[in-house]
């Protein structure tokens, strides 16, 4: 998303090795988001290669998910996030030497997690927003950050005068402690970052 508020968006895609990349051709189209079957033939007519993400780490990640499945060892729903193992966010919040703004972000999402299930990430005003007063990515357990419009909330207070740095501070308030959130935001005035929890960051100036 950038600062003209053009959106470009993919979800549940497979077998594609940058899916940001597919996300800005969607912005090239009439559609926000594409999701699916449809999101991987976008992909593939867009000349997108088939490629397999999957690492050492996951599989044995998605091992212990089967096991704990044949087990019948499944999460505790009514525990919302505690069983929820995240699998790698990564976002950027950027503004160029014009002062337009941008951002953008990629998930594997979190296991266990039902099959189709989308969590924040794609979805605009909750993983990522940018608008003409700055631009603001987060990660966390989705569904939580959904319920809260998390992105668009943070921006609406840098709009509103806020820096970014107290914006972002002041949204882990919607965050019960343990919940693993993550966000960070950039404006004319600077850029702020904020978790709860163990998340690298990195911010460069130029
Ligand atoms: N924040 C990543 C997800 O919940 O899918």
């Amino acid at each position: 998303m950038d600062s003209e508020r053009n959106c470009g968006c993919v979800a549940a895609l497979e077998n594609v090795k940058n899916p940001i990349k597919v996300a800005r051709e969607v912005m090239e189209t009439p559609h926000i988001l594409i999701a699916g079957e449809g999101a991987n033939e976008f992909a593939k007519s867009r000349g997108f290669q088939h490629f397999n993400p999957r690492t050492e780490r996951a599989t044995k990640a998605w091992e212990k998910v089967k096991e704990r499945l044949k087990k019948r060892d499944l999460p505790d729903w009514a525990k919302k996030w505690e069983d929820y193992e995240p699998v790698d966010t990564v976002g950027v919040a950027a503004m160029d030497s014009k002062g337009r703004f941008a951002t953008t972000n990629s998930t594997g999402g979190t296991t266990f997690m039902l099959n189709g299930r989308i969590g924040d990430t794609p979805v605009i005003g909750a993983g990522l927003y940018a608008a003409e007063k700055g631009a603001v990515s987060a990660t966390g357990v989705g569904e939580e950050i959904v319920r809260i419009v998390l992105s668009k909330w943070v921006y609406d207070r840098i709009a509103e005068g806020l820096h970014p740095q107290d914006a972002c501070d002041s949204s882990l308030k919607f965050f019960e402690k343990e919940m693993p959130t993550g966000i960070i935001a950039v404006s004319e005035d600077g850029y702020g970052v904020s978790c709860n929890t163990k998340m690298a960051w990195w911010a460069r100036e130029g």
